[in-house]
């Protein structure tokens, strides 16, 4: 088979080199991709927002399947568009990817259908927000409804950042179009499990749990990122948080999906947050996670383009998915100022240590060849360094070590990515 990733991050290299490994695969073209998935893909210069071009690659190149990395294209549609080509392509249409696209939506769904969330009102009126925050409990969280980068969720301590929050969101539109519309909802705290899962319309297949941390600096503090790191399995999910979830959330939600007439193929993302009243639902994304991606792939046994096709087919009951016995950590190696500002250019050093070493991986996020051919810093996140180890603990420590094989000039990483194995 000929196949087309679409993305460009440490994911969408995951994602490629996974599907490198399967018999099915004869050639793998990813867009617009990056200088560490030009192993396995050819990259081809065409935007992952760019639906057409993509089509008509797809269809002079005879692409027979067509995988979609990021969420972007996913809520905008380029399943539709694929489709209406008769272009087979991996994920959600528009209308199902709305799960991860609206949080307003999502939380509606979840009232709908009894699936455990924090309690929440949604808005498009700030003034009525500004009304409603007036008789709030603090803290609080105030969620922009759409897209935004992972970076549209304020937890805000009383009723001064609150309404700080509304005029960011609602009123300066910080985020755009994504805070038309605004959730505000209950701050609940326990520990946060990411899980994904396969889905054809109608049968769920979860994967291996993970653990992301989003904070830039130690000990969980600083700004938000797109992920500085994550272990995989998570030691919080437990035989009978797995049985809860999938009783009340799982499987709930793709039959809810289907209900609405908006049948969900592709993979959700279940953003958890284990609490003391048991597991609720923080977020739903309509993609594979980034960094989640890099430690759950790495363990799986399963053919993977077999699962994709399964999800298409709706013939996702005949699978099971199977995890090696083992554990992972991946450790992002940003640019130092990353999530704010920094450099790019950087010629990378000792990437090729990790092609003949077994259990350790490279996957690049924000990389590119120079004029001289050499691989260079091109991102806030740079590289993902991901080790296996037959527990969490020796999975860390061998990604820290392999953290050293890697040089460039301001290289910054968190040297505490999974700080809570050591707290389970
Ligand atoms: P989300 O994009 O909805 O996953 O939110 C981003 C992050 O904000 C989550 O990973 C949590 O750390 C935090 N968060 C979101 N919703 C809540 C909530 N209701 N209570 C506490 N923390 C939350
Ligand atoms: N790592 C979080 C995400 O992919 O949304």
């Amino acid at each position: 088979m000929k196949i087309l990733v679409v993305g460009s991050g440490g994911r969408e290299h995951a994602i490629c080199w996974k599907i490198a490994q399967s018999p099915k695969a004869e050639k793998i073209y990813c867009a617009p991709g990056n200088a560490g998935i030009e192993e396995y893909a050819e990259c081809v210069p065409i935007g992952a927002m760019e639906f057409e071009k993509l089509a008509a690659f797809a269809k002079e190149n005879a692409i027979d399947l067509t995988v979609v990395g990021m969420d972007d294209p996913l809520v905008g549609g380029i399943v539709d568009v694929f489709e209406k080509e008769g272009l087979r392509i991996f994920g959600p249409r528009a209308n199902a990817a709305i799960l991860e696209g609206s949080k307003a939506f999502s939380k509606d769904l979840m009232k709908k259908y009894g699936i455990p969330t924090a309690a929440y009102e949604n808005f498009d009126d700030p003034e009525k927000a500004l009304a409603y925050l007036e008789t709030a409990d603090f803290p609080i969280v105030l969620k922009a409804d759409g897209l935004a980068l992972g970076k549209g969720v304020l937890i805000c301590n009383n009723l001064e950042e609150a309404k700080a929050g509304v005029q960011t969101i609602m009123l300066d539109k910080q985020f755009g179009a994504a805070g038309n519309q605004m959730v505000i909802e209950e701050f609940m705290t326990g520990r946060e499990v990411s899980v994904l899962s396969f889905v054809d319309g109608d049968t769920i297949r979860i994967m291996t749990s993970s653990q992301d941390h989003k904070r830039a600096l130690d000990g969980d503090q600083g700004l938000n990122t797109g992920g500085m790191g994550t272990f995989s399995p998570s030691p919080f999910y437990t035989k009978e948080v797995d049985e809860f979830c999938k009783k009340y959330i799982y499987q709930p939600s793709v039959d809810a999906m289907k209900k609405e007439g908006r049948t969900f193929k592709g993979i959700i993302f279940f953003g958890l947050m284990l609490t003391e009243d048991g597991p609720r639902v923080l977020e739903y994304n309509a993609r594979f996670g980034d960094p989640e991606t890099q430690v759950v792939l790495p363990r799986m046994k399963n053919d993977i383009v077999e699962v994709f096709e399964a999800c298409i087919d709706g013939t996702l009951d005949q699978i099971q998915l199977e995890f090696e016995d083992n554990a992972a950590v991946c450790v992002v190696l940003a640019s130092d100022g990353y999530p704010v500002k920094y450099e790019k250019g950087f010629k990378i050093h000792g990437l090729e240590k990790f092609k003949d070493t077994d259990g350790y991986y490279v996957f690049h996020a924000g990389t590119k060849f120079d004029a001289d051919g050499d691989i260079v810093t091109n991102g806030g996140r740079v590289l993902g360094v991901t080790a296996k180890g037959k527990d969490l603990k020796e999975a860390r420590a061998n990604a820290y070590k392999a953290t050293e094989w890697i040089d460039f000039a301001n290289k910054y990483m968190r040297h505490d990515i999974g700080h809570a194995i050591d707290e389970a």
